[in-house]
């Protein structure tokens, strides 16, 4: 965009987002993720360009949604899938092989209660998904930028959560999770000072690991090379 149409987009109050939390990387297609793509893209893909979601009509019934953030290659997000067949799931991913990994994954696994987008989760939620729709939304392992100077990279910032929580049903809960202390700290900084939300650990701080997050292949690694794990789980309350 040119600096004088980000200008007038300002000017008229649209939400134009200058930090993105990824790097677009050109990965490539496996045979099997490109073929898993065509099958299926026309049955589970869903575009930004289509607009507000109408859950019902989507998913064919009603029932509670979960959406999942940066879902890597799918692994976690099409066994969560498979284990509650009675709830809807979205996963967001911008990494195309990743999407293509997820629906060879479904395919697989043979679920039908799964949608995925492969684009900004910034995007999507602002346009594409109705306040107050959502039973959760979970955020596992998002990339945690190391370095101090890349900090504002990260997805969990006070504007983003913010958003989540609009559209998240009240009472519906938010789950992150990460392997990198200082980003579980960060998290914590940024969930407690947040308005309209309750910590659901016992101790104001993290909860145990939850039953129904599967090991992820960043937890396994993490775990492997000695590292903890922290999760968090904050209720929308207003
Ligand atoms: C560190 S990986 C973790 C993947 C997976 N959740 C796991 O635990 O294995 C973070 C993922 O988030 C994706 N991601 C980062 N920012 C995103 C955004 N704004 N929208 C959608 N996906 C995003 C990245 O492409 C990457 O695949």
């Amino acid at each position: 965009m040119s600096s004088d149409n980000l200008e007038k987009a300002q000017a008229e109050g649209k939400y134009i987002r200058k930090v993105r939390s990824f790097v677009k990387r050109e990965g490539r297609l496996t045979k099997g993720q490109a073929a898993a793509l065509e099958r299926s893209w026309p049955t589970m893909g869903l575009t930004h360009n289509q607009g507000l979601l109408n859950l019902t009509e989507v998913f064919g019934r009603e029932a509670p949604t979960v959406l999942e953030i940066g879902f890597g290659m799918g692994r976690s997000l099409v066994a969560m899938a498979k284990a509650a067949p009675e709830k809807n799931f979205i996963g967001i991913e911008v990494h195309r092989p990743g999407v293509g990994a997820c629906l060879l994954e479904a395919e697989a696994a043979e679920v039908s209660n799964l949608r995925v987008y492969e684009h900004d989760a910034v995007e999507v939620l602002a346009d594409c998904i109705a306040d107050g729709s959502l039973a959760t939304v979970q955020v596992f392992f998002p990339d945690p930028w190391h370095k101090k100077r890349h900090h504002k990279r990260r997805l969990i910032q006070p504007e983003f959560v913010d958003l989540l929580r609009k559209k998240l049903a009240i009472g519906g809960v938010l789950h992150l999770a990460t392997d990198w202390q200082n980003y579980a700290e960060h998290m914590l900084e940024v969930m407690q000072a947040a308005p309209q939300w309750r910590n659901l650990s016992a101790d104001n701080t993290y909860v145990p690991r939850p039953e129904e997050r599967p090991l992820t292949k960043f937890e396994q690694r993490g775990e492997r090379l000695g590292h903890g794990v922290w999760d968090l789980k904050f209720e929308r309350i207003a």
